[in-house]
């Protein structure tokens, strides 16, 4: 049976070519897609022929792409092989648009994903001339059933000029009701407080909205997602989710948090897949997710009953725990529930469930600074993403890497990060696969010596313990966060100078 039961956008079928002939030179395109997951698969590869044939021609094509956060090869990557793209937010992890981007030819806005919804309707990003949105299914009603993820798609089918759709059939038509989408958001001066006090809380409907008339193409496809593998969990990103579960043992038995804890968010990463992984042989009961992503591991979790519940705003699932998925769709009925983006990451909901915040992190400074984003402070890796939304609202944040990279190379553990996403007054707990640096309440001299302790490696240990020395002689008057300039950066130089990392 058709996917597409609206007898107006039943007549608006056609291919994915002439529906790319819809999108121009210049124009925003906000297209759907979440960490690989319900971005549109044939539309962005029809638009790159376009924009190739036009460049071979001599003439310009390239549009502005936002998403909800990072989309896939078949979408950002083949986009920015043919050099289609001129700006690029909120978020991105291709390699391929990332060299773009380093390369000075991408202007990249990476920016809170909580952000980036409001941010077009406050006027700051311009107008957005065409939305690419992949969904489930087109009810007879116009209604949508969206995909694998939400994102941004609720406010770029209503604020985008034209619309396009791709109803893809490879997602189960199960999928309806998996959703929840808020449409009570207003504009300052006129919010009121979202109406969202437990993570499962349904305050919107299951579909998203989009005005007909808008409504230019609609294509068809049946194409999977992404569905990027993780890496098995190896010892070091074992002895992190160690060092975890160990702190959230000891902050129930000091009655700081309940026995089934609350509510947790994990980041994107191996990292945190293997945590999530760990939560599975522990005795915690009763879990509940309210985070952006649900990857491998937190599936997992509600199989086993550990968690009950999880709601976030995307799958980021490898293609064994997608077919899992599909294979057992029933079983997550009311256990998982996806949000738009601005909900999902909302700083007031975050702060109000008090979010057990998980993310991955580049480097950490002794005084607790984090970078999470840039490879000595030049080079994006993929953006902030929604750690900051996470962790400057949560009850409590962990940021969390190996203490060394590039094959022991590269300390994790700096005397200043090469650039600052998350600061000193935010950072809690640093975990490395060394131990735990518990921050809150330390001042800047106790942190710098409780993270060189317990979280970075015996090889930089004496390297990090002699600059904070010789950084307090050398600043009597200055000793709150004592540094050594011209030293602390030159860290980052020395890498580059015997050549361990290239920017
Ligand atoms: N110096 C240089 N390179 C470093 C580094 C350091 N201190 N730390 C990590 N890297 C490199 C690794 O070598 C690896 O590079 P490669 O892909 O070329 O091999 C890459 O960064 C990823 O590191 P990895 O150890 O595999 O970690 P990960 O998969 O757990 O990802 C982040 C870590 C920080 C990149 C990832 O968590 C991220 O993008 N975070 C920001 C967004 C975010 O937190 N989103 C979640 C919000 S819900």
């Amino acid at each position: 049976m058709s996917r597409i039961t609206c007898p107006i956008l039943q007549g608006k079928v056609t291919s994915a070519e002439r529906a790319a002939e819809f999108i121009q030179d210049e124009d925003s395109v906000g297209m759907s897609g979440f960490t690989g997951a319900g971005y549109p698969k044939l539309v962005p590869s029809a638009l790159a022929k376009r924009m190739a044939a036009a460049h071979t021609r001599g003439e310009n094509f390239q549009i502005g792409l936002w998403t909800g956060a990072s989309t896939a090869p078949d979408a950002d990557g083949v986009l920015a092989a043919v050099n289609g793209v001129s700006k690029r937010l909120p978020y991105n992890s291709d390699p391929t648009m990332r060299a773009l981007i380093n390369a000075g030819e991408v202007d990249y806005i990476d920016a809170h994903l909580s952000h980036s919804a409001q941010n077009l309707w406050f006027g700051f990003y311009g107008n957005l001339d065409v939305a690419v949105v992949e969904v489930a299914a087109i009810l007879p009603n116009g209604l949508l059933v969206p995909s694998s993820s939400v994102g941004n798609n609720k406010t770029w089918l209503e604020q985008a000029d034209k619309v396009i759709l791709e109803v893809n059939s490879w997602h189960p038509r199960e999928l309806e009701g998996f959703h929840d989408i808020y449409y009570g958001t207003r504009l300052p001066p006129h919010r009121k407080p979202i109406p969202l006090t437990k993570p499962m809380q349904r305050i919107g409907e299951p579909y998203l909205r989009v005005d007909p008339a808008k409504v230019v193409a609609v294509v068809e496809t049946n194409h999977r997602d992404r569905n990027a593998a993780f890496d098995p969990p190896d010892v070091r990103s074992e002895a992190i989710a160690s060092h975890m579960l160990d702190f959230l043992r000891h902050e129930v038995a000091a009655n700081r948090m309940p026995p089934h804890l609350l509510p947790l968010q994990s980041g994107v990463g191996n990292v945190a897949n293997a945590v999530m992984a760990s939560l599975q042989h522990s005795e915690f009961e009763g879990l509940v997710a309210f985070t952006e992503v649900i990857q491998d591991g937190m599936l997992d979790l509600i199989d086993s009953g550990k968690m009950v519940a999880a709601s976030a705003t995307s799958f980021g699932l490898s293609d064994t725990g997608a077919q899992h998925f599909l294979d057992h769709i029933d079983s997550y009925k009311g256990k998982i529930l996806l949000r738009s983006e601005e909900i999902s990451n909302h700083p007031e909901l975050v702060r109000r469930l008090g979010v057990i915040a998980m993310n991955g992190m580049i480097e950490a400074d002794i005084y607790g600074n984090v970078n999470s984003t840039h490879i000595m402070g030049s080079a994006i890796m993929n953006g902030i993403g929604g750690s900051g939304d996470f962790s400057r609202n949560a009850y409590v944040n962990f940021f969390l890497s190996p203490s060394t990279a590039r094959d022991g190379a590269i300390s994790a553990i700096v005397p200043m990060v090469s650039h600052v996403d998350h600061t000193e007054h935010d950072v809690q707990i640093i975990v490395t696969e060394q131990g735990l640096a518990d921050l809150r309440g330390l001042s800047p001299a106790d942190r710098a010596e409780r993270v060189i302790a317990n979280c970075a490696h015996p090889d930089f240990r004496d390297l990090l313990s002699d600059y904070v020395s010789r950084a307090w002689a050398a600043r009597p008057h200055a000793r709150h966060t004592p540094h050594l300039l011209n030293e602390s950066l030159s860290w980052h130089q020395r890498y580059l100078d015997t050549g361990s990392m290239q920017p």
